[in-house]
C-alpha cells in the first residue's frame, strides 16, 4: 500500500503552533499544533496515508468557507487541501469532462468554464471554497447542488488505497454527502460539463448573482450560519425573531441576511459563536424552530438543546 513518508520530506509541509484563523472566511480560529498543508497531489496521498496511520482524528481543511475554530489552541491535526489545485479537461463530443484537483477553488472553474462556454456550474456563482469541499458538503444555492455536475470521485481510503466513486454511488442531500459523514480525504472530482455558448454561460452566472444582492458583501463571513429548516428559511426566521443587527464583542449578525455572521474586524471566534447560540435561542423562543449548524463549529457539538 503506503510508500513510507520521509520525516525531512513530511517536515517541509507542516507547521506546528500555525494559527488557523488566515486559513477561514470568518478570519478566527486559534493554533492548530499541526497543520500539515501538502503542495501537491504525490504529498496529499502521502499525508493522507500517514495521518490515517498515525492519528485517530484529523480535521480536513479546504476553502475554510464554512467552518469556525475556537479561539483556544486545538491538538487536532489539520489536513489542508488549498495548495492542491489544478485543472485536466477532456472532451466526449459537447461533454467536457473536468478533473479538479481537491484543492481548485470552485470559483477558479467556474470562471474558466464563463471563458469556454461549459454550462453546468453556474448555479455555483458566488459560493467560495473549493471544489473538494464543495463536493463533500454538497455545495448549493436555491437552484442547484454540485452533486448535479458531479460525474467521478476520487479519494484517498482509510486503508490507503485510492477509490474511484461514480456520482451514483454516493448519496446526496441537502448540504451532505457520504463523504461528509464517513470522512475521507478527496484527491480529485471529475465534474461534467456541456459545451454551450460563453454568452448563455455569463448571463445565467449574472442571474444567479442577482439573487444574491441581498447578502452581505465585502465583509467576512461563513455564508449562511444554518441550515434551511424544511419549507422555511432560517435567514427569515432569525430576521423575525428579531436578531438582525444584534452584536457580541467584534461579530454581528448582518444587517442585510440574517443568517449570516460579519466579523466586523476583530471578533473572537467567541463572539461569534455566543451570537450564533444567541440566534438559535431566540428563534426557538420565537417560533419553536430549532435550527440546525450548517457552519462546521469545531469542537462544538450541534446539539438544539444548547445555549
Ligand atoms: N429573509 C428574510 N430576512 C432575512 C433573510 C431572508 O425575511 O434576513 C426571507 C427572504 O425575504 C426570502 C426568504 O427569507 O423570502 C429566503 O431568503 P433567501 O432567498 O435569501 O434564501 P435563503 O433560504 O436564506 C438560501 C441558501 C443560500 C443561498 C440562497 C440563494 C441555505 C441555508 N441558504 O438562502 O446559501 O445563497 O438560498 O440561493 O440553504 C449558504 O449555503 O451558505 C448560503 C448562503
Amino acid at each position: 500500500m503506503s510508500q513510507q513518508l520521509a520525516p525531512e520530506r513530511l517536515e517541509s509541509f507542516v507547521k506546528r503552533g500555525q494559527p488557523l484563523a488566515p486559513f477561514t472566511t470568518w478570519g478566527v480560529g486559534g493554533t492548530t499544533e499541526m497543520l500539515i498543508a501538502p503542495p501537491g497531489r504525490e504529498d496529499l496521498i502521502s499525508a493522507a496515508r500517514w495521518l490515517y496511520g498515525t492519528h485517530r482524528d484529523f480535521y480536513l481543511l479546504g476553502g475554510g468557507s464554512n467552518v469556525w475554530f475556537p479561539d483556544e489552541p486545538t491538538k487536532t491535526p489539520v489536513l489542508y487541501t488549498g495548495r492542491v489545485a489544478g485543472m485536466d479537461v477532456g472532451h466526449d463530443g459537447d461533454e467536457v469532462f473536468v478533473t479538479c484537483a481537491s484543492g481548485t477553488a470552485l470559483g477558479r472553474v467556474l470562471a474558466r468554464s464563463m471563458d469556454e462556454g461549459w454550462s453546468g456550474l453556474e448555479f455555483a456563482a458566488g459560493i467560495p471554497g473549493t471544489v473538494g469541499g464543495a463536493v463533500a458538503g454538497n455545495a448549493g444555492t436555491r437552484i442547484g447542488s454540485i452533486a448535479s455536475a458531479v460525474a467521478r470521485v476520487r479519494t484517498i481510503e482509510q486503508d490507503g488505497t485510492l477509490k474511484d466513486w461514480r456520482a451514483d454511488e454516493l448519496t446526496w442531500s441537502y448540504r451532505e454527502s457520504s463523504l461528509s459523514c464517513a470522512p475521507r480525504v478527496i484527491l480529485d472530482v471529475t465534474l461534467a460539463l456541456r459545451r454551450t455558448s460563453e454568452n448563455a454561460v455569463r448571463e445565467r452566472v449574472r442571474a444567479v448573482l442577482a439573487m444574491r444582492h441581498r447578502q452581505p458583501t465585502g465583509v467576512k463571513t461563513a455564508g449562511c450560519v444554518f441550515r434551511n429548516p424544511p419549507g422555511d428559511s432560517a435567514g427569515r426566521l432569525i430576521d423575525r425573531a428579531g436578531c438582525k443587527g444584534m452584536t457580541a464583542g467584534g461579530a454581528r449578525v448582518s444587517p442585510v441576511h440574517a443568517n449570516f455572521i460579519e466579523n466586523l474586524g476583530a471578533a473572537a471566534a467567541n463572539d461569534i459563536l455566543q451570537l450564533a447560540r444567541l440566534c438559535r435561542k431566540r428563534v426557538r423562543e420565537a417560533s419553536g424552530v430549532s435550527l440546525r449548524y450548517e457552519v462546521k463549529f469545531f469542537g462544538v457539538p450541534d446539539d438544539a438543546a444548547e445555549a
